[in-house]
């Protein structure tokens, strides 16, 4: 009698081989550095003066861009500094406290304010 192999057994066999193959390969994500460091907030520095509410403009509002935005304006009047702020609050979601957005707008005022 011809000895048949059950085509069942050999196609596990087979599938069993490709499945213990793919498990030597070496991973697909190889490993990525991952920045563990974050840089410490007080080494963010700006260039801009020194005035009350510096420390509140340096928490809220480099997140996004640098402080060159502010550095780039002409002096302004607190009007024009108010809506500024409020814009940058409420059409581009700045998370920042009304509170804050005044002593920022003194800030602002302070160093490149205009009567
Ligand atoms: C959520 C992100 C975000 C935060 C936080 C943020 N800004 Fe902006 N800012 C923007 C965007 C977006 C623009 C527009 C960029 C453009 O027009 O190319 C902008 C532009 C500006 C400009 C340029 C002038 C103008 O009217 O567009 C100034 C000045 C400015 N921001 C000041 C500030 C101040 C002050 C704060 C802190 C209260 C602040 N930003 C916080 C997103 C932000």
């Amino acid at each position: 009698m011809k000895k048949r192999y059950n085509p069942i057994i050999s196609l596990i066999i087979i599938l069993s081989a490709f499945i213990v193959g793919s498990c030597t390969e070496s991973p697909a994500v190889a490993e990525q550095p991952v920045a563990t460091v974050l840089p410490d907030i007080s080494e963010v520095t700006t260039r801009l003066p020194e005035a009350p509410g510096y420390q509140t403009f340096n928490v809220n509002c480099i997140t996004c861009h640098s402080s060159a935005y502010v550095q780039n304006q002409p002096d302004l009047p607190e009007k024009t500094w108010t809506a500024i702020v409020t814009k940058m609050q409420k059409t581009f979601g700045a998370p920042v406290s009304d509170s804050s957005a005044k002593e920022i707008v003194q800030y602002l005022v302070a160093i490149k304010g205009k009567s």
